[in-house]
């Protein structure tokens, strides 16, 4: 690992990840040990990880694999939600799976066809799915905090869309931990400071078995540009990316670099339809989206 100039065995780097995991969950003040937490895992290898570990250090996490219907040519979802379940249960651990589909009458594909968001990709509809019954779940099942697996490509790759245009709402949003609100559950990213390849090292030499293959929409999409080129950064000047991200968390807890206002506080009302926290005037864009799709196809 040329950013910590620090190699390590497989036994010992099997000690460091989760010890440094251990670490950032108390220096961002993620979660304790009291508190139940819900991972949600999608069969990669970061959020299959990050159970492991969670688990391995004593703290009461169970998984949420949500189905999207996801094909591609190579059964993306079946394999993903198969891997899922093949981990939970291989661990004794508790898995709930939602489908979609099932759930609201559509796939992800056909709700993306459906409301042309993202000009005929459907990630961003996967996004807004994902984000909705991921808070939808863990309030409605009583979890205390919502885990996923991003790590720090996943968090610089946005950081750097963001900077890009300097979206200040987006980017003091930005962040390992998200507070609860009103309605929304507290969402932390304990993986956030690992990069890519040290949590495939730590996939790989744990034994955990994972799907390889990326969703098949992210082919050519903005964030797998920005995370190429942050790449081309890390390898000149290694630990790039991980300062790019650090000396951002801590401008923003200074204030240093934004007029501090409160983008929690900005206008959100619950959706009359699911109670979920929107600032749209109406139904929240999900539930506009479901009853969008509804209509159409009757
Ligand atoms: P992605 O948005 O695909 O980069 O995934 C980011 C994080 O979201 C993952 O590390 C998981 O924690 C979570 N996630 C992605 N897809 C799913 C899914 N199908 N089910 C549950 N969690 C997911
Ligand atoms: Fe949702 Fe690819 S479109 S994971
Ligand atoms: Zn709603």
């Amino acid at each position: 690992m040329r950013q910590h100039r620090l190699a390590l065995c497989k036994e010992h780097y099997l000690e460091w990840v989760p010890e440094q995991t251990e670490r950032f969950i108390k220096k961002y003040e993620m979660f304790s040990r009291n508190e139940k937490i819900l991972v949600a895992v999608s069969g990669g290898k970061d959020s299959l990880s990050l159970w492991d570990i969670l688990v391995n250090l004593g703290y009461q996490a169970d998984g949420l694999y949500l189905g999207l219907g996801i094909d591609g040519g190579i059964d993306y979802s079946h394999e993903s939600q198969r891997l899922t379940e093949k981990f939970a249960s291989e661990r004794n651990l508790k898995l709930h799976v939602v489908d979609i589909e099932k759930e609201y009458g559509q796939s992800i594909p056909v709700l993306s066809m459906i409301s042309h968001r993202g000009q005929g990709k459907p990630c961003a509809v996967c996004g807004l799915a994902k984000r909705h019954e991921m808070n939808r779940i863990a309030r409605d099942l009583g979890y205390d905090v919502l885990a996923t697996g991003h790590n720090l490509d996943d968090e610089a790759a946005v950081l750097f869309g963001n900077t890009l245009v300097w979206d200040s709402e987006r980017l003091l949003r930005q962040g390992p931990v998200l507070p609860s609100a009103e309605g929304l559950a507290r969402k932390v990213k304990p993986l956030c400071r690992f990069y890519e390849r040290e949590m495939t090292a730590y996939a790989i030499a744990s034994g955990i078995e994972y799907i390889y293959e990326e969703c098949p929409f992210a082919e050519g999409s903005q964030s797998i540009y920005y995370k190429e080129l942050l790449n081309q950064m890390e390898t000149t000047r290694p630990g790039a990316k991980l300062t790019f991200y650090l000396r951002f968390l801590e401008a923003r807890k200074s204030g240093e670099l934004f007029i501090e206002k409160n983008v929690e506080a900005a206008h959100l009302h619950p959706c009359p339809k699911c109670g979920q926290p929107t600032s749209t005037d109406d139904l929240c864009s999900f539930c506009r989206m479901i009853e969008k799709a509804a209509l159409v196809t009757g």
